[in-house]
């Protein structure tokens, strides 16, 4: 895999929301391992304290939900009085499940956008005066579903296009001392994520099909893009979503393999 310089990160603060499991605990790691101080958090206080281990020493894993602002601000202000002021701040939560519609309570459409959408406002507002500034990177976790629609998937598709907006407006608002971008992953192998979206077969392939580059990303993927976003090399860059996503939002890639059989 490619690597960005060792120490790239050294003498900075990392806080992950979400940051216990999947893609998010990759970013974390990752983070770790170019000498950032590193603390994730979740609901649940276990999955905390493994990812914290397996992030590695002085690793802190704390327990907050990031629908309730008042605790997620709590566990950020523990954050910045353990590791210091904040440097780069990543906003991941999320909750998904496949539901038509029809088959949505007005309280499970809530959850997620209270979860993703209400969440990384929670996480990106209750953070402002602990970041390092001028200087700190702001990224929230988005996804392809909040361009292109996605039947089953109403409550996510709202929230994460919600996100992309708030990502803007907070670029708008806190450059030229904070830059705030977001990461648009694509279907990525071994997460929770794909697991739910992705419960079959037929589905699988569907997926498979939109993807340019003909393979599942992988979580260290995300985390590359997660460092250089962080990093000086996108120092002139805010209120923007990378794809790391192998291509699977640019179009029809069914058309690409006929091209292919076309030469
Ligand atoms: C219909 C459902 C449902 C389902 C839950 N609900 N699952 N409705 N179909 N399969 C309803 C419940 O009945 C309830 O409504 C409401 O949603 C809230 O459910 P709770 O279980 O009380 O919520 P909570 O305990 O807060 O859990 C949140 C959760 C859960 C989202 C439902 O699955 C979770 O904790 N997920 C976190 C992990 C996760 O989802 N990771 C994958 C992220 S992948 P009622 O009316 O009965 O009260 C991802 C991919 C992005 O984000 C790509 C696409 C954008
Ligand atoms: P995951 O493993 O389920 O990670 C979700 C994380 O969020 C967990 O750490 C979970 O811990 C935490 N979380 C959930 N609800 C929370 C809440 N209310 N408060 C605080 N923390 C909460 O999922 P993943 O598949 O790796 O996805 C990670 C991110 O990538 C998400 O933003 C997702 O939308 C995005 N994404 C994923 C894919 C994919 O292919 N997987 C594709 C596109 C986008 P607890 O359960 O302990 O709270």
């Amino acid at each position: 895999m490619t690597t960005f310089r060792d120490g790239l990160l050294a003498g900075k603060t990392a806080f992950v929301a979400g940051g216990t499991s999947g893609i998010n605990l990759g970013i974390a790691k990752r983070f770790a391992e170019l000498g950032a101080k590193v603390a994730v958090a979740g609901r649940d206080p276990d999955k905390a304290a493994h990812a914290a281990a397996a992030i590695g020493e002085g690793a802190l894993g704390l327990s907050g939900d990031v629908r309730d602002y008042a605790a997620i601000r709590g566990v950020m202000e523990r954050v910045a009085g353990e590791l210091g002021p904040m440097d780069i701040v990543v906003s991941g939560a999320a909750g998904n499940f496949l539901a038509p519609v029809l088959g949505m309570s007005a309280n499970a459409f809530r959850t997620v956008v209270d979860i993703d959408l209400n969440g990384t406002f929670n996480v990106f507002r209750g953070c402002h005066d602990l970041l390092v500034r001028p200087g700190a990177s702001l990224i929230a976790i988005t996804a392809g579903q909040a361009v292109n629609a996605s039947a089953l998937q109403a409550h996510a598709c709202a929230a994460k296009a919600g996100i992309n907006q708030l990502i803007r407006v907070l670029a708008l608002e806190w450059g030229p001392e904070v830059r705030v971008n977001g990461i648009s992953p694509g279907p990525i192998a071994d997460t929770e994520g794909m697991k739910r979206l992705a419960p079959d077969a037929a589905t699988r392939q569907a997926h498979y099909d939109r993807i340019a580059m003909k393979r599942w990303g992988r979580i260290e993927e995300v985390a590359e893009s997660a460092v250089f976003l962080c990093s000086p090399a996108a120092g002139y860059i805010t209120g923007t979503i990378l794809d790391c996503d192998g291509g699977s939002q640019i179009g029809d890639a069914s058309r690409g393999d006929l091209a292919k059989g076309m030469v």
